[in-house]
């Protein structure tokens, strides 16, 4: 090899090992369990999956919780389970988020009982016409559904602008943060999931774009987009394993307690963006690359 190119290479790897370095330092050192103790919080889709770990690692740091999801039956139980393991207050409202007044009764709902609001936590995805899990992987082309389409992105892209919308004021008043809950697939696109990539590309403009705004008019509230990469939840698990080799992706798939605990913590200490595992901001970077080195890259090393 070359020795500029030699040169080129190792101050680039030093650069990212440094950056990588200084984020990992940010994240952990600055996290003070303490200051959640007491917050309110709203969590979307804590049915099941990472929001319900979220919902308990919130009760354990003694947080004030507000949970939703469309199941009732299981709402009961993670609030009872939340309040057990220490929350100092949990609720629940069993709603669509795909229908404006259950968003509203949602937002509502925190007002009455909390009377304030530290974090909203923006976590669920579904869809009207059936669990994910159960939708034959095919490319866009070969299923031109489009009331599925626009289902999907009211549920998982418009309820989530709606209820920040909703939660403003609040969240204003406290100096709240807001986490949304993005995906690899928000950062870079992968096949079979555009719909998918669709809502959390759309998450990313939309919660980037009020993150500027807020700045520039001087408001204390803050935002961060979690990018996830394959997480082992039960609806995770299920999609991932009708992907063409989909079983050795189950052996990469990151645990939900400790993805649940870095957005915990990513949100407390305000980080702009939430990698989890720490590989999707690795992967993130190839956005940077030629546009025929990251076609290559996605279709022949990261897509399925
Ligand atoms: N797991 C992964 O590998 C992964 C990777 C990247 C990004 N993410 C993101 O991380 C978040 C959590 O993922 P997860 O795997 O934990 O999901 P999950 O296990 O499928 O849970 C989704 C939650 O959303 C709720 N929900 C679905 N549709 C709803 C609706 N219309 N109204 C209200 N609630 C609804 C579900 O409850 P009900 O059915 O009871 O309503 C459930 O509680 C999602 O935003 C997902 O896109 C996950």
């Amino acid at each position: 090899m070359e020795p500029w190119l030699r040169l080129v290479g190792g101050a680039t790897g030093g650069a990212l090992l440094a950056a990588t370095g200084l984020y990992v330092y940010w994240d952990y050192y600055y996290f003070n369990p303490e200051s959640v103790r007491g917050a309110t919080v709203v969590i979307t889709g804590c049915s099941t999956g990472i929001g319900e770990e979220m919902a308990y690692q919130y009760a354990r740091l003694g947080a004030k919780i507000l949970i939703t999801a469309r199941r009732e039956n299981r709402l009961k139980e993670v609030v009872a389970k939340a309040k057990s393991l220490g929350a100092q207050e949990a609720h629940y409202v069993a709603g669509d988020m795909g229908k404006a007044e259950d968003c509203e009764r949602t937002i509502q709902t925190a007002k009455e009982k909390f009377g304030r609001l530290d974090y909203l936590v923006l976590n669920h995805a579904g869809s009207s016409f059936g669990p994910i899990s159960e939708k034959p992987v095919q490319t866009w082309d070969q299923d031109l559904d489009m009331d599925f389409y626009a289902d999907f992105l009211n549920i998982n892209l418009i309820s989530y602008v709606r209820l920040a919308s909703l939660a403003l004021p609040l969240l204003k008043e406290s100096s709240g943060h807001i986490v949304v809950m993005g995906s690899l697939g928000g950062k870079i696109t992968f096949p079979y999931f555009s719909y998918m990539t669709t809502a959390k590309f759309g998450l990313d403009g939309f919660f980037g774009a009020l993150r500027v705004e807020l700045m520039k008019t001087k408001q204390d509230v803050s935002i961060s987009y979690v990018v996830p990469g394959f997480i082992r939840t039960a609806g995770a698990e299920e999609m991932v394993k009708k992907l063409p080799g989909g079983e050795k992706m189950l052996e990469t798939a990151a645990p939900v307690k400790e993805t649940a605990y870095t957005i915990i913590r990513g949100g407390a200490t305000r980080t702009r963006e939430i990698y989890v595992p720490s590989y999707t901001w690795v992967i993130s970077r190839i956005r940077m690359f030629p546009g025929w080195l990251q076609d290559y890259l996605i279709l022949n090393v990261f897509s399925p």
